[in-house]
Formats: structure tokens, C-alpha cells, sequence
């Protein structure tokens, strides 16, 4: 297991000389290998902390990604979700259910990184590097992470939270949201193959529609059981396993979302789900790129501005209580 880790963490280093395609620009004052003078053993401490978190809960891979998508899509990685107060992203109906454990993983990580080599690596490099790792642990290729990214100072607004695709999005709004960042269709079908972990509350697919009745009937029949209901697995064939049963789920008209299911109602995107239901190593492939080019996201102006955060979930000299309102 350690052994192959280990491989799986050199190939990543080894991919980094390797450009990831013309459409992607390391964005300017980044590199792949920003800390390899002040903080030699940086993806080792990234690497001991998040196995020995996955090893208590395997969930915290689905958390990390989920943070990893929605701290990067609304304007770059920049940590600015991690921030708490009012005002925060985290307050906004988009990032409800975002896994404390994770956040708190996140911060844990910087404290250990920060007492071994001071405070020179950011919220948002322990972000791209720790969601790198737990996927490396569940077997997806690595990838090349832009790092010596700066924290934000304020939260993203609103609006552009609100950019985010949602579970009730068409195929055309999936496709325009995801085009408004750079993101092809490969993209988007790939990516949403992150569904093939992790879990749902009732209220994400209340609105679910489609011909195979017993199944949407199932869904919202496991809602009203309980005044409480279970969480929903996403992937309902192998709910733990990140694998590419998601894709077979969607053939036969089980994914949860109408924004899983909508993945077959166009021509394109219908062809690449099935690609990926057929060879798992093909959609591996395409995640990692995929990821990758997520990782690489810039938010306007550069990252220049922004500072290494003390506390992921404050801006350095503020308190948490004082928000952001006026910044935002
Ligand atoms: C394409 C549009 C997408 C939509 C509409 C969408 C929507 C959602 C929703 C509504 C949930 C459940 C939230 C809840 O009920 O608590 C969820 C869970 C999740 N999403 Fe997505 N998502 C999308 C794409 C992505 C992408 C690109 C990633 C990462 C690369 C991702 C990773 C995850 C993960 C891992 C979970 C499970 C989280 C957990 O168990 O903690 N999603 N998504
Ligand atoms: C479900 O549909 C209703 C009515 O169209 C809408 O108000 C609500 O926001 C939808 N819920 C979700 C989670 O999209
Ligand atoms: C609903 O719950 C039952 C019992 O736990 C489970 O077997 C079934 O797969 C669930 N339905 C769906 C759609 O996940």
C-alpha cells in the first residue's frame, strides 16, 4: 500500500515536466515545484496527514474533492472558501453539507507544514496538494498542481458562487458553466465522475425526473422513511470505491442528479459516458488531466494579490466575527 503510494507519488513528479496541454497556462509566478527549496519534505507531511486521515474516514476523500471544486471554480484556487464569518462562501446555499472534517484536515495540514518550515506555504497549495494525495490513494493518476498560489482576502461574492452549475442545470447550462472556466465537455463528464463517491442530502435531488420510475421512486422513497433520512450514496452501485461505475449507474438511469442523467442527453457527452463506463483506465486518464486543469484555474487579478494565511479560515490580523461584508 505504502509502496505503491510512493509510486504513484513519483510518477506525479515525474509528470510535472510534461506540458498538460495548449490550453493550459501555468499562471504567472507559479511553478510545480514552487517549495522544493523551502520546504523539501512538503509532500510527504501532505502525504503522512491525509492517509492517516483517510485511514479514520475514507468519506474525507469525497470532502476534500468537493471543497477542491468549489474553492477553484468561482474565481480560481485561492482558499477563499475556507474563510469563515459572515459574508463567507461557506454560508452560501452552494457549499451546504461542504465536510468539516475536510476543512479541518485542510487547516491541521498547514499548522504541521507551518511549524516545519514557517509560514511560507498557502491554504490554497495544501489544498490542490492534499486533494492530489487522497486521490492518489484511491488510485487516479497524479498530476501536475500549479503551487506558490496566495491566499485570498475576502471571499468570492456571491454572483460568482452562483456561477456554479446546479444539480437542476441543463445540459446546455452544464456545458456554458463549465465553457465560462475554460472546461470542455471531456471536462465536465469527467469531473462529474467525482460522483462515484461521497453523498447527498434529500433536498440535492428532490426535483429528480426521469422514465425509470422505480428508481426515482426508490430515491425519494428513502427520503420520507425517516424524519431523518440516510445520506445518499452517489454512486449506487459501489458507493466507496472511486471507480467508474458512476458511468454505468448513468447507462441504466441511475445517477442521482438530473445533472448525472443529463450527461446522456447529448450526443457528445452521452458518447464520453459511455467511453468512461467502458475502460475505467480511460476515464483515470481524463480525471487527472481534468483535475489538473481545475488545479490551474486563476481567478482576475493575479494571484500576486493575497497572502499565506495563519489560519485557512481567517484572513491574517482579522477576526473571524468581523466577516467580510465590507470587502466583499
Ligand atoms: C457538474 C455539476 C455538478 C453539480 C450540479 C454537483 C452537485 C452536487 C451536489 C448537489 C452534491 C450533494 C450536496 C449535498 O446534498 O450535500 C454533490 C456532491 C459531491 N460532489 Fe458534485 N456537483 C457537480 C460537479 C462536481 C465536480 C466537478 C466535483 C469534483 C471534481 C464534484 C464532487 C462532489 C463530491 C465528491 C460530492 C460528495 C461530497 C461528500 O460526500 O462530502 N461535483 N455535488
Ligand atoms: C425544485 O423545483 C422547485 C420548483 O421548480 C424549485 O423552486 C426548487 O428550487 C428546486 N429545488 C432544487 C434543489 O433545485
Ligand atoms: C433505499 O434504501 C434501501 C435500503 O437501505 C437501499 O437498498 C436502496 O438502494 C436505496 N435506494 C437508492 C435509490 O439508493
Amino acid at each position: 500500500m505504502m509502496a505503491l503510494s510512493r509510486a504513484a507519488m513519483l510518477l506525479a513528479l515525474t509528470m510535472v515536466a510534461a506540458p498538460l496541454s495548449d490550453a493550459v497556462q501555468l499562471p504567472e509566478g507559479l511553478s510545480y515545484d514552487f517549495h522544493a527549496q523551502s520546504c523539501p519534505d512538503l509532500d510527504n507531511m501532505v502525504h503522512h496527514a491525509v492517509q492517516a486521515a483517510i485511514n479514520k474516514d475514507a468519506g474525507v476523500v469525497a470532502g476534500l474533492l468537493k471543497i477542491f471544486f468549489h474553492d477553484c471554480f468561482p474565481q480560481g484556487c485561492d482558499a477563499s472558501l475556507h474563510l469563515t464569518g459572515p459574508g463567507s462562501e461557506l454560508d452560501l446555499p452552494q457549499n451546504a453539507g461542504l465536510r468539516r472534517s475536510a476543512l479541518l484536515l485542510i487547516e491541521s495540514v498547514r499548522a504541521t507544514v507551518h511549524r516545519a518550515c514557517g509560514p511560507v506555504v498557502s491554504c490554497a497549495d495544501i489544498n490542490s496538494l492534499a486533494t492530489r494525495q487522497a486521490l492518489l490513494s484511491s488510485g487516479v493518476p497524479g498530476y501536475p498542481v500549479p503551487l506558490g498560489r496566495k491566499d485570498s482576502f475576502a471571499p468570492a461574492t456571491a454572483r460568482q458562487v452562483a456561477a456554479m452549475p446546479g444539480t437542476d442545470s441543463t445540459p446546455d447550462e452544464l456545458l456554458k458553466s463549465f465553457a465560462s472556466r475554460g472546461l470542455d465537455e471531456t471536462d465536465l463528464v469527467a469531473l462529474s465522475g467525482a460522483h462515484t463517491i461521497g453523498k447527498a442530502t434529500c433536498g440535492s435531488f428532490v426535483n429528480r425526473t426521469g422514465e425509470d420510475a422505480g428508481f426515482v421512486r426508490s430515491l425519494q422513497r428513502n427520503c420520507s422513511v425517516l424524519p431523518t433520512p440516510p445520506l445518499q450514496d452517489l454512486d449506487v452501485t459501489t458507493p466507496d470505491t472511486f471507480d467508474n461505475k458512476y458511468y454505468a449507474n448513468l447507462r441504466v438511469k441511475k445517477g442521482v442528479f438530473n445533472s448525472d442523467m443529463a450527461l446522456t442527453l447529448q450526443a457528445k457527452t452521452s458518447e464520453l459516458v459511455d467511453s468512461f463506463a467502458r475502460d475505467q483506465g480511460r476515464f483515470f486518464a481524463a480525471f487527472s488531466t481534468s483535475m489538473s486543469k481545475l488545479a490551474h484555474l486563476q481567478g482576475k487579478p493575479a494571484v500576486s494579490i493575497g497572502e499565506i494565511r495563519n489560519n485557512c479560515f481567517r484572513v491574517n490580523g482579522k477576526k473571524e466575527e468581523e466577516g467580510f461584508a465590507a470587502s466583499a
